[in-house]
């Protein structure tokens, strides 16, 4: 059954239909004194306040009802039991295992009952174990100036933005390069910038067959060849072996690569939920060990909640359900992700591969079309930049699209008077969507009534960080879980990959033999005349 065939589903399109036209949130707030306490709410170390969107009790009374006629706590248990959940590919999707402690942390109880779940958790302690001590070998080799980290998608998104996240943590002396577009300009740069003898290259693929990453990965083996020409060919065997790191499901792959240190994961990992696995090694080279092990934590106790807490006040589930709702009865296209924090400026590219390449779906689990919209698109800048761009349009133009601030508390070693500047920033933008400017001469006017999400964070620490990471990673999870979608697969990016390379093999013939005229026309004027 779809999810518009809920008994729910309809009862919220009812309440849709009778939100009279001048309901308002900021009439809500007039009307109901608790709305402030009844829509905040604090998960580990993420405090939220939902009272600046446009829903009321009712309403989100609604939404848990369709969380529950959808399974969602089945589902839940479900990923937390290692089913195969990811039916089209066939595997389980257990991010969460990557960040569980040895004895089973905060879901200790809830797991012993699942032998299964242990060989996994110790193959996971192990290699995390190697990992770590990788990390702060390199971090200990002072010869280390730079490393380079090549890889795309969940393969480069999560650890660039930890490594920003965390810049106030990461070591000095040493610089830290992330390429990942086949543009050869990136790599091309980096290359220009770094000492052979200094530099240590990360190759990073759960699949190690993803074309841009090997064509990358080749050319930076290339370029160290040269450089190093004057090496016998065993020193410079001995060279690429130091210089060289492969992080991996294909550990075959990666040997016949000619790289000797892989750190391996596992099939169950998804690409966008990879950060946590081996995938981290720059973050944990970045941070160090324990920081890395503080920002597993924080995702630990974030995944904690999700399992314990009772859906009305679980974080994950409420705004998974207020997505739904702007989705799905509002009409919202976009959400746009406002962080107050330089060091969250790439979250917005981190989330839009989170969201969309997870929720981005039109058929269901059982390949039935879903009739209702899924994932909305993710968008943003980092504040204040944002308001001084797009923001104009949030106040004033004519589409309505939910902001999600994101502010510290604490700005850790920001100026004071910059981080004043910053949150009172930020608060200041929430309190204009919402109450609108009335006063003034037509173009003046702001309609207020926008909803807006405050997420709050007491600084922006290893621990907060992985926490943030496992609140948007199980967000998607349950809104994935009201559709009916499988979030973990991605076909839809296969078939690109299919036809660039069907490209490259027709340039190489010379065959149109059935390509539109536009595509002909197009490799013509750009590969070949
Ligand atoms: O483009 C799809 C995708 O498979 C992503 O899901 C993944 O994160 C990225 O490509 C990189 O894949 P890999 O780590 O296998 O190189």
């Amino acid at each position: 059954m779809g999810c518009d065939q809920t008994s729910a589903w309809q009862s919220l399109a009812l309440l849709r239909s009778q939100q009279t036209q001048d309901w308002d949130i900021r009439g809500a707030f007039a009307s109901d004194a608790r709305r402030l306490t009844d829509f905040s709410l604090q998960a580990p170390h993420v405090f939220a306040d939902l009272s600046k969107n446009a829903w009321d009790a009712q309403v989100e009374a609604t939404l848990m009802a369709l969380a529950r006629e959808r399974r969602l706590e089945s589902w839940r248990t479900a990923l937390f039991g290692g089913e195969v959940i990811n039916t089209s590919e066939h595997r389980a999707a257990m991010h969460w295992l990557l960040r569980m402690p040895a004895d089973g942390g905060e879901l200790a109880a809830a797991l012993s009952g699942n032998t299964a779940l242990q060989q996994p958790l110790r193959d996971v302690h192990q290699t995390l174990d190697a990992m770590l001590a990788l990390a702060e070998r390199v971090r200990g080799d002072a010869l280390i100036t730079d490393v380079v980290n090549i890889g795309i998608g969940g393969s480069h998104l999560g650890p660039e933005v930890a490594v920003n996240a965390l810049e106030d943590w990461v070591t000095t002396g040493k610089r830290f390069h992330f390429v990942s577009n086949v543009d050869g300009h990136e790599l091309g740069h980096v290359l220009d910038k770094v000492d052979v003898r200094h530099t240590l290259f990360i190759v990073a693929s759960k699949s190690f067959t993803t074309a841009e990453t090997m064509l990358n990965a080749r050319s930076a083996r290339a370029w160290f060849m040269a450089q190093t020409a004057a090496l016998s060919a065993e020193e410079q065997a001995q060279a690429v072996a130091r210089h060289f790191v492969a992080l991996t499901t294909n550990t075959a792959a990666a040997a016949d690569f000619g790289i000797h240190t892989t750190l391996p994961f596992w099939d169950w990992v998804g690409g966008r939920y990879s950060q946590w696995s081996a995938i981290g090694l720059p973050v944990a080279i970045a941070v160090g060990a324990e920081r890395f092990r503080e920002m597993l934590a924080g995702a630990h106790a974030m995944d904690a909640h999700f399992v314990q807490a009772p859906l009305e006040q679980n974080l994950p589930v409420r705004l998974a359900l207020l997505d739904v709702w702007y989705r799905n009865f509002m009409g919202y296209g976009s959400r746009c992700m406002a962080a107050y924090s330089h060091g969250l400026r790439r979250l917005p590219a981190y989330l839009q591969q989170l969201e969309m390449e997870s929720n981005g779906k039109s058929v269901d689990r059982d390949g039935r079309p879903v009739r209702v919209q899924t994932s909305a698109v993710v968008w943003g800048e980092p504040g204040t930049n944002g308001q001084h761009a797009f923001f104009q349009m949030l106040h004033q133009g004519q589409d309505v699209v939910p902001v999600e601030f994101i502010a510290l508390r604490d700005g850790g070693k920001h100026l004071g008077a910059h981080h004043r500047s910053l949150v009172v920033n930020a608060v200041a933008q929430a309190q204009a969507l919402l109450m609108g400017r009335h006063d003034g001469r037509p173009e003046q006017h702001c309609p207020g009534n926008r909803p807006s999400t405050f997420l709050l964070l007491e600084r922006l620490d290893p621990a907060s960080f992985g926490a943030l990471v496992a609140l948007y990673e199980h967000r998607v999870f349950c809104s994935g879980v009201i559709w009916g979608i499988n979030s973990f697969d991605q076909w839809g990016v296969e078939l690109g990959k299919l036809l660039a390379k069907d490209l490259q093999d027709r340039i190489a013939r010379k065959d149109w033999q059935g390509v539109d005229a536009s595509t002909t026309a197009l490799v013509r004027q750009l590969l070949l005349d």
